[in-house]
């Protein structure tokens, strides 16, 4: 038994990793690599080389990009331990046409779907032509939460095919395409901490708003802004997750070899006919992590070691408080955003009682003498802590205001509804 604190390696340098590094910090000596500024700001060494350089006890990987491409496998075989699933197990978000036969193959509720590639846009043709009439088509690859078409037009949907196919709106990404039925009802992501071994911890639900703009309207990004607790969301949801999703799931990955420890996250619509699986992703959400983890109390590196080590055993509580997270995003976000624009106000917002601010694009501007500036499209999460939905919200949008630089944009419906129905 080691009697010095833990060391954990974040990998990664987005909003989630900040948050991840501020929450593990609390019980366990932190490295991130590479981290960003607000993570360096916290105290926290950044350091700019490679996983495989850093020496800890405990590495997290936050992004899905390094999963995908095996990056704890690399790490596991230099005897690290890793919370993160293996290549084999990261293809459930790597793959969505390999995920949607996983979860067939497990009995999930999803929406019915079909795979085609280049040659087969007759066929995918032919199969938009038997939806009822909302329309998803989405890049069999990854896409940074951008490759998914949602749209009643079908002239629209068999275009996208077309691009999609072509490799001119995702390049290989998108050369296979699932199309899918379109479901429509509330969306809830659920984050289950996996130890390889059956051993599986629910974490608070969560609720991220995808698109662009007020009211759902908009191209999907990669999250907006996120809140926890979902009002209506109750255990019995969180049991259904994690005996008709989750459970058949890790068995089907059993029993095809994979050892799958870290989070599966899993992407949900309440239907009419129930909740639905809309997708599987292989890490913490961003921005959900922002909101759920500040709700854990207890040990969260203890807890992910344990996941890591295949024996999960001791649990966590969830404060009854609720936390909403306001995503500030640059000009051009999503498609093009803009870099290298000064921003002011972060110290003045982060001063603000039950208020964090994680980095999730900045960078430092030497030639402003500490000054940040931009750095990619979501820049800045502004995530505020209180009894209920509707003051977490409140302090949230006032912090935020406090913030500038120019291009920032917000939606200012983030968590609206949710808070009317939050009652704490
Ligand atoms: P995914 O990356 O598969 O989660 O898709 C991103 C977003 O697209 C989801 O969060 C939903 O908002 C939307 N979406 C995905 N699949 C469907 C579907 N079958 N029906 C309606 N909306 C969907
Ligand atoms: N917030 C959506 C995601 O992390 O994929």
């Amino acid at each position: 038994m080691s009697l010095g604190l833990l060391t954990v390696c974040v990998v990664g340098s987005g909003g989630r990793e900040h948050a991840l590094a501020h929450t593990l910090a609390e019980t366990a000596a932190v490295v991130a690599c590479p981290g960003n500024p607000g993570i360096a700001a916290e105290g926290i060494e950044c350091t700019a080389g490679a996983p495989e350089e850093v020496v800890a006890d405990l590495f997290v990987i936050g992004p899905e990009v390094p999963l995908v491409d095996g990056l704890a496998d690399r790490l596991r075989a230099r005897g690290r331990l890793v919370f993160g699933p293996g290549a084999d197990g990261a293809r459930l978000e790597g793959s969505k046409e390999w995920m949607k036969e996983v979860v067939r193959e497990a009995g999930v509720p999803t929406a019915r779907s079909a795979a085609f590639g280049e040659g087969e846009e007759g066929a995918a043709l032919g199969f938009l032509r038997t939806l009822p009439g909302l329309y998803v088509v989405k890049t069999d690859g990854l896409a940074a939460g951008k490759g998914v078409l949602v749209t009643e037009s079908i002239d629209e949907a068999h275009d996208d095919v077309r691009a999609k196919l072509s490799g001119a709106a995702f390049g290989p990404a998108g050369r296979r395409v699932v199309i899918e039925e379109g479901l429509s009802g509330p969306e809830l992501s659920v984050l289950a901490v996996c130890d390889g071994n059956g051993g599986v911890a629910i974490l608070p639900p969560a609720q991220d708003h995808k698109r662009l703009g007020d009211g759902d309207r908009g191209p999907n990004t990669g999250g907006m802004g996120a809140l926890s607790p979902v009002p209506g969301v109750g255990r019995d949801l969180e049991t259904l997750v994690a005996e008709k999703m989750v459970a058949p799931t890790l068995d089907v990955l059993a029993r095809r070899g994979i050892d799958y420890r870290g989070v599966l996250y899993a992407g949900l619509m309440g239907t009419p006919e129930g909740p639905k699986l809309l997708e599987y992703n292989v890490r913490f959400g961003d921005p959900e992590c922002q909101v759920v983890l500040p709700r854990l109390q207890g040990d969260v590196a203890g807890l992910l070691h344990e996941a890591a080590s295949g024996h999960l055993r001791t649990g966590f509580r969830t404060e009854d408080d609720a936390c909403v997270c306001l995503v500030l995003a640059s000009e051009g976000y999503p498609e093009a955003p803009v870099s290298g624009r000064p921003i002011t106000g972060i110290d003045e917002a982060a001063a603000t009682d039950g208020v964090t601010i994680f980095h999730a694009g900045t960078a430092a501007a030497p030639e402003r003498r500490g000054g940040l500036v931009t750095r990619g499209g979501r820049v800045l999460d502004v995530v505020a802590r209180a009894a209920s939905l509707g003051a977490a919200r409140d302090l949230a949008y006032r912090a935020a205001a406090l913030i500038a630089f120019e291009g920032k944009h917000h939606r200012s419906d983030i968590a609206a509804e949710a808070a009317r129905w939050h009652k704490p």
